[in-house]
């Protein structure tokens, strides 16, 4: 295109649009904010509006689509929810006359992780954008929500540098990953599922179970912006500081990095400075319960399997009241407490509020009146917050002081420090009652925003204005009667300003000083140098109104900006309050009992329950469970299909990780040691869409299991081995669980639910493992299921009973009996298994598979013939059949 046959207005547009690729540049065109070219073509696609052509009369057309100005957030969020980036281009100086360009520039970029306005976020969820960067060997992730001001940056070292990092990614779950270019084709692979080129490739691959890059907007940034040097110094800037040794990040160079480059990515896109952003806390993973991208989906902890929030651990503990609590108890669940003494402060307070019911609901009651601070205080720092904005922090900050006061009465030290904490900010709280009206409108200069009293000259000229109105209307009266034009009318549009207006019927009274400004078709228009006059005063008084307003209210918030680290504090505090005040409100309503935690190392539940399977029942059969480190670490749980095994597995999980973030416990008593970390093995989740089969899936999740788990974990396995042929899933089920069971690095306690009753065996030769079944009662009819868990071990699955359950013709379920008699009557070997391929016709030589016992007695013996005794020491001899016995047991 020649840039020469463009108009002054599509060469600006050119100019903004090529500094910013990869985003829809919106520019402001009057009233309206429009998209050219491709990003008109995207627009219109994806916000289902029409597209148009500008220029079409010159044969070049321009592909053009619009939306008006005041709607444009909306808009805006429906592409940013795509994953599109928005530029946004603002006028930014008056349009004085109609020839002369306006100037415009990009006043914002808008991306998914960095999105401020209400109607893009989510109220009760976090906006992280994370940015993540490292090598082989170390890997850091910054994890920045710009919307409340939070910056928590982690580091890994070592070979499982990366999967940690992405345990974390999964805990947090940004809406935006920034990653150096560098690490491109690595991710790049991992979300269209490439098969690495390489071994080495394959090596760096990114461990299989997290999601967050299929669903996260990737925005990879220049190498530089991770350069060490540059994050330091912005950081350092940033802060105020010349070390960054007071954030804990001496030495750590990656997270200062990954740090850097998120700010830097948060300042260039918002063109602000970010100042609500305060500070920067080191996350050490020690300090928390971790729970990897698997268990997080597998424990429906913030969404069911299905996709839904229903039926969730957090949609039967939400009973917070304010936007900041529901954020800070989902932070809770997915980051339950690794230390005792913060988990005894938190049950401690909870307790205090589930004794004192009027007193909860007293605090609960001012609660609900406060608004989201945390992100309205974010939109004061970046220049985006409204009238209503600063209105809704005036009025959640009159609520302090009582929460303060109700709150003396509080005796849990944790109470009590947060008390403490909260700022009544009289200081801010008077300005803001003293400057801005009852309900300040939700766009700065659609109604009066600064109360009047204020500010004296503003007062003054909005006396003007007022007053000029009504003079306008004293002149109107006036010249009907001296014209005796009863009709004669005073009007205002925005091009000719005040007129008198007569029609032309009575055009033979208009007075000889009535100067003429314009002829219509059934009337002529007039001015006198009286209402010249009088127009000039209002007109500028109305506009230096809206001048003054918004110097003002410019500096109402850099006034409220100065006061952001107490207007957090005390943010965080009510968020805290809220979160513990609704663990109180859910567990006085779900009768849930207060945990006692220990350093020790037993795990008792006395009649524990689901808490969302409770709920969704209605009736529920409470449960015990006992474990220790010792004797009870290995309970291998057989019983029926649909028996209660996979609940029973989970709710002790859930038990365990509610108590550890300070919750009260589905259950009559329950005596926990603290648990590093929850595994589980659940159910069979196939991953298709990433190349790799349900078994693969299966086994890779039981190898991390095996190569991470410690003696202070949680394990749950799920039918371990059911994907496979039943002889290989068996073997492997077995070896997965003496592993468990012998390994003193990895001897963690492990609920082992599954349908080969050979593993019942292990009870019999492992010290440490115990035979566990969930009951039923058989009857004429079927079977009835008991739900109860009890000591011993199931014989029977009741599978084809569970079949007819479901509805599977008549006919295959009597022939499913018929064949079932058949194998338990006379076609089992000794192990219980069926010989069935033995009789089979016409397959000479196949051979039984050997059990599990047999193979180990074959190996033996053939390594027993090979072997020269002479050749052996005694030592030898006696290591040998030490290792021989092992074998056989
Ligand atoms: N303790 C309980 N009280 C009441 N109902 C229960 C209880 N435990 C489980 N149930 C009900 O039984 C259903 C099946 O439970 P679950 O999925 O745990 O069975 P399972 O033993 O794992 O079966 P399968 O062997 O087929 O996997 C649950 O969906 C629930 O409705
Ligand atoms: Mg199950």
């Amino acid at each position: 295109m020649n840039p020469n046959q463009l108009t002054p207005m599509l060469k600006q547009y050119h100019e903004i649009k090529r500094r910013y690729p990869g985003t829809l540049l919106f520019f402001r065109l009057g009233d309206f904010y429009e998209l050219f070219y491709e990003d008109a073509i995207i627009g219109a696609r994806e916000l289902e509006i029409t597209l148009t052509a500008r220029h079409k009369e010159r044969g070049t057309p321009v592909p053009m689509c619009g939306v008006p100005h005041h709607a444009v957030m909306s808009y805006i969020a429906k592409l940013i929810r795509k994953g599109y980036r928005v530029a946004l281009c603002d006028q930014v100086e008056e349009a004085k006359s109609s020839t002369k360009l306006v100037r415009r520039e990009v006043v914002r970029i808008i991306t998914p992780g960095t999105v401020l306005e209400g109607p893009l976020l989510e109220a009760g969820e976090n906006n992280y954008l994370a940015a993540v960067c490292g090598t082989a060997e170390a890997a850091a992730v910054g994890f920045l929500d710009v919307s409340t001001g939070e910056f928590v940056v982690a580091e890994f070292v070592g070979e499982r540098a990366w999967e940690h990092l992405l345990e974390q990614m999964e805990a947090f779950a940004p809406r935006e990953v920034l990653y150096p270019k560098a690490l491109e084709p690595i991710v790049n692979a991992y979300v269209r599922h490439e098969t690495p080129p390489s071994e080495e490739a394959a090596d760096r691959e990114l461990p299989v179970g997290s999601t967050v890059f299929d669903y996260a907007a990737r925005t990879p940034l220049e190498d530089w912006v991770f350069d060490f040097a540059y994050a330091h110094s912005l950081l350092c800037e940033h802060f105020g500081v010349s070390t960054l040794e007071g954030f804990d990040l001496q030495g750590h160079d990656v997270a200062v990095q990954a740090a850097g480059a998120a700010l830097h990515y948060v300042r260039e896109t918002q063109r602000a400075q970010a100042a609500h952003i305060t500070e920067i806390s080191f996350l050490r993973p020690s300090e928390f319960m971790i729970l990897d991208p698997t268990t997080v989906r597998n424990l429906e902890l913030v969404e069911a399997l299905d996709g839904s929030r229903e039926h969730t651990l957090f949609a039967v503990l939400d009973a917070t009241e304010t936007a900041m609590g529901a954020r800070l108890l989902r932070q809770w669940i997915l980051r339950p407490c690794g230390r005792l003494a913060e988990i005894t402060a938190r049950l401690d307070a909870v307790e205090e509020f589930v004794r004192r019911t009027m007193w909860r609901d007293q605090v609960r009651a001012r609660l609900k009146r406060v608004q989201d601070l945390e992100r309205v205080l974010a939109r004061v720092n970046m220049g985006t917050a409204t009238p209503r904005d600063l209105a809704a922090l005036r009025n959640s900050l009159a609520v302090v002081p009582e929460i303060k006061d109700v709150l003396r009465e509080a005796t849990a030290s944790l109470l009590e420090v947060l008390r403490e904490s909260l700022d009544e900010l009289q200081d801010v709280r008077a300005l803001l009652e003293a400057a801005l009206v009852e309900n300040p409108p939700a766009t700065l200069g659609d109604g009066p925003t600064i109360r009047s009293g204020f500010h004296a000259e503003l007062d003054e000229l909005r006396a003007l204005a007022t007053d000029g109105k009504s003079y306008i209307a004293r002149l109107e009266q006036r010249e009907r009667a001296r014209t005796g034009i009863p009709s004669l009318k005073v009007k205002f549009n925005q091009v000719f300003g005040y007129f008198i207006e007569v029609s032309k019927a009575n055009l033979h009274l208009v007075p000889p000083e009535y100067e003429r400004k314009q002829t219509l078709v059934g009337a002529e228009r007039f001015t006198t140098p009286e209402l010249k006059d009088y127009e000039a005063k209002i007109l500028g008084a109305e506009e230096r109104i809206l001048e003054l307003e918004r110097e003002l209210f410019h500096e109402l918030r850099q006034e409220v900006a100065r006061a952001t680290r107490r207007i957090q504090a005390t943010a965080r505090a009510l968020a805290h309050l809220d979160v513990l005040a609704a663990l109180a409100e859910t567990a006085v309503r779900r009768n849930y009992r207060r945990p006692i935690l220990t350093e020790g190392d037993e795990i008792y539940i006395r009649a524990g329950r689901h808490p969302v399977v409770e709920v969704q029942l209605g009736r529920f059969v409470p449960n015990d469970l006992y474990m220790n480190n010792t004797t009870d670490r290995l309970l291998i749980i057989t019983g029926p299909n649909m028996g209660g095994k996979s609940v029973y597995l989970r709710q002790a999980a859930l038990i365990c990780l509610m108590a550890q973030m300070g919750s009260f416990v589905p259950a009559e008593e329950a005596r926990l040691s603290l648990v590093d970390r929850i595994f589980t093995r659940v159910g069979s989740s196939d991953s298709v869409a990433r190349g790799r089969s349900t078994f693969m899936v299966e086994m890779i999740e039981t190898a991390k299991i095996l190569n991470t788990a410690t003696p202070r974990s949680l394990v749950l396995l799920d039918e371990v081995g059911r994907g496979t042929a039943t002889f290989d899933g068996l073997s492997i089920a077995w070896a997965v669980a003496e592993y468990l069971h012998n390994n003193a690095n990895h001897a963690a306690k492990t609920l082992f639910a599954t349908h080969y009753h050979e593993l019942t065996e292990l009870a019999r030769v492992l010290p440490g493992a115990r035979n566990y079944q969930v009951l039923v009662k058989e009857s004429k009819g079927g079977i009835l299921f008991l739900h109860k868990v009890v000591e011993g071990s199931a014989n029977k699955s009741y599978g084809i009973e569970v079949a007819r359950l479901a509805g599977l013709p008549r006919s295959v379920i009597a022939r499913a009996r018929e064949i079932l008699e058949n194998l338990e009557a006379n076609e089992l070997d000794p192990m219980g298994r069926p010989r069935l391929a033995e009789h089979l016709p016409g397959r000479e030589g196949w051979k039984r598979q050997p059990t599990l016992f047999e193979a180990a007695q074959r190996s033996l013996l053939d390594e027993l013939r090979a072997l020269d005794v002479d050749q052996l020491s005694p030592e030898e001899a006696k290591r040998w059949l030490q290792e021989a016995k092992r074998k056989l047991l």
